[in-house]
């Protein structure tokens, strides 16, 4: 049965009447038409549907819109301040970090929501935290450069 569900996308309120059921996947992706989050797998598998849901990464291709509701959640079109990159962002053009781009913006917030949980990681969490996050293209070590050049940029 379909419900009304408000909550902070982005940093404005939005609100949708749906299936509270649904993926937030979907409702970003054909409701707000916030298609920078990709699906990949569907499943939690891929990571490449990553958002900051309360701040903390998370796959919204699991997550309910429903439990979404009157929370905050941002995507990687919300990242960015104005018109100035997120250093992440910065980073990934730099360092050439993607291919097709396809799994980038699940890579970015999902590295966002690392660095939201601690400022400054070390290698060996950057890689547990990303070991979810599959690149198809192979491109894993420009990806891990330019998280730590994120890092180095004063990223948060
Ligand atoms: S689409 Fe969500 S983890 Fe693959
Ligand atoms: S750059 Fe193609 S999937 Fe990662």
């Amino acid at each position: 049965m379909e419900r009304t569900v408000t909550f902070t996308v982005n940093g404005q309120s939005r609100t949708v009447t749906t299936d509270p059921e649904r993926p937030l996947l979907d409702v970003l992706r054909e409701d707000l038409h916030l298609t920078g989050t990709k699906y990949g797998c569907g499943e939690g598998s891929c990571r490449a549907c990553t958002v900051l849901l309360n701040g903390k990464s998370v796959p919204s291709c699991l997550t309910s819109v429903g439990d979404a509701g009157n929370q905050t959640v941002v995507t990687i079109e919300g990242l960015a301040n104005g018109e100035k990159l997120h250093p992440l962002q910065e980073a990934f053009l730099s360092a050439g970090a993607s291919q097709c781009g396809y799994c980038t913006s699940g890579m970015i917030m999902g590295a966002a929501g690392l660095l939201k949980e601690k400022a400054n990681p070390s290698e060996a969490e950057i890689v547990a935290r990303m070991q979810k996050h599959i690149c198809r293209c192979g491109s894993y070590p420009r990806i891990l450069q330019a998280i730590r050049t994120g890092i180095s940029k004063g990223a948060s």
